[in-house]
């Protein structure tokens, strides 16, 4: 799949749209009717969990094949729809009473649909984020009003904004991807001036981005993201509610690992981070890799193939152009803004939460204190994907910084 050395490296055949990048265009919205009992749930899967019936409906569902699923966006709403039914099944009574088995009539064609997709059997960011849309008015804008979720998880508004602003930090970085081949192809022929335009274009989309995830503190409350909803995205790998891993009936009688979905399974960092050649240190490097095994194929070969070009920060080095000196650092500089934003972002939404339902459990208090401290302990420390959170992002943005041209780096080494 790799572009041969003398061809062009271009987009096409790692599935990318030109207009929406790793998100996937128009999502179907219904399977075939033969799939009406797998969605007739997945669709009332807050409900059920709410009503704490979702395990007996799942239960009484019948074995389906998955022979009439034929296209990749069948696929793809199948996969978010079993997704769903899943993470409903196993965490609908807390992290106090899981599941050790999804039973066969969920676990067998989910196995087979993961399969076909080469994604794994769990809730994934390529199926919660990039499959999981659709505008209301088709003519409309791709923005928060025109936007909505086509299948949810408890947690309400605050789903809809998780899923929905992170769609909108994937639309504002395809520019950013766009110009990836430009300057992949710019460093393989000598052109200066284009690879810095290319970058100067990538470290505004890398700035559009900081902007669009902002929007999470206006369409996520912190407590219902901390109390409710973040079970529902925690796996069944490195977790200790989990710690024996989930069978899957009918398709292994060993239980198997899975992490949660966690927005680390986003290809954009990946790609940015071996176009600038940042290099992760081994322990949060073993974890970022292995979340590219949670994405589809063809955007993990992307990253792949962008890793095996020749360095972009070598050609830098070598032409003596202010001008691409500066682009290089602006997108590095805008890649740790981004990371550092993130932290932010993290710390509000899980740090603090944290924090305060270790105060409150015991303690029932206002509505809000109450929610907060019937989260997961198991998940205090951890993210949903199983990284001890702060240690890792920290880590993973000051390997960031070492992506400097070595004049700003030592720059920066003085101001911190
Ligand atoms: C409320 C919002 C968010 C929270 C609480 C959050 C939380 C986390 C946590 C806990 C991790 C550690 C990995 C894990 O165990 O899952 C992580 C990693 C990561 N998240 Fe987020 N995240 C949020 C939104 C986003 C968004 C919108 C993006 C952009 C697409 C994003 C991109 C990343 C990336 C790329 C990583 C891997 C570390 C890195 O490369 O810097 N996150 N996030």
């Amino acid at each position: 799949m790799a572009a041969d050395s003398e061809s062009l490296f271009s987009l096409d055949t790692y599935h990318v749209s030109e207009e929406l990048g790793f998100i996937l265009p128009d999502p179907l919205e219904e399977l075939p009717p033969y799939y009406q009992p797998w969605m007739d749930i997945a669709l009332r899967v807050p409900d059920l969990v709410h009503s704490h019936e979702l395990r007996l409906h799942i239960n009484k569902m019948p074995l389906l094949g998955t022979q009439h699923l034929q296209k990749h966006r069948e696929l793809r709403l199948a996969h978010l729809a079993l997704s769903v039914m899943t993470m409903g099944y196993t965490w609908q009574e807390g992290e106090n009473n899981t599941v050790e088995m999804l039973p066969h009539n969920l676990a067998v064609p989910y196995w087979e649909v993961s399969q076909r997709l080469g994604l794994p059997p769990i809730l994934t960011h390529a199926d919660a984020v990039l499959a999981n849309w659709r505008k209301k008015n088709p003519e409309g804008p791709f923005d928060m009003e025109n936007l909505e979720l086509l299948l949810s998880l408890p947690g309400g508004d605050s789903v809809r904004g998780f899923f929905m602003v992170t769609l909108l930090v994937e639309l504002a970085a395809v520019p950013a991807l766009r110009n990836i081949p430009t300057v992949i192809n710019g460093v393989r022929c000598g052109e200066t001036e284009a690879v810095a335009r290319a970058l100067e274009d990538i470290s505004q989309s890398i700035q559009d981005m900081t902007d669009a995830l902002k929007l999470m503190h206006v369409y996520v409350e912190p407590s219902v993201f901390y109390g409710i909803m973040r079970i529902y995205l925690s796996g069944w790998k490195d977790n200790p509610s989990m710690p024996n891993g989930l069978v899957y009936e009918g398709v292994q009688i060993e239980p198997m690992e899975y992490s949660g979905g966690s927005a680390a399974q986003s290809s954009l960092l990946h790609c940015f981070d071996e176009l600038l050649g940042v290099k992760h240190e081994a322990k949060s490097s073993a974890f970022l890799t292995r979340m590219r095994d949670y994405m589809p194929p063809e955007h993990k070969q992307l990253i792949q193939d962008i890793s095996s070009q020749p360095s972009l920060k070598n050609f830098v080095q070598q032409q003596d152009s202010e001008r691409l000196n500066q682009a290089f650092q602006h997108c590095v500089t805008k890649l740790l803004h981004l990371r550092n934003y993130h932290i932010n972002v993290v710390s509000r939404f899980i740090t603090v939460p944290a924090a305060r339902a270790r105060q409150l459990r015991d303690r029932s208090q206002d509505s809000e204190g109450e929610m907060i401290s019937r989260a997961p302990t198991a998940l205090e420390e951890r993210g949903t994907g199983g990284s001890g959170i702060m240690t890792f992002l920290k880590t993973v943005r000051d390997q960031t910084k070492d992506a400097f041209l070595p004049e700003r780096r030592t720059e920066m080494n003085h101001q911190s």
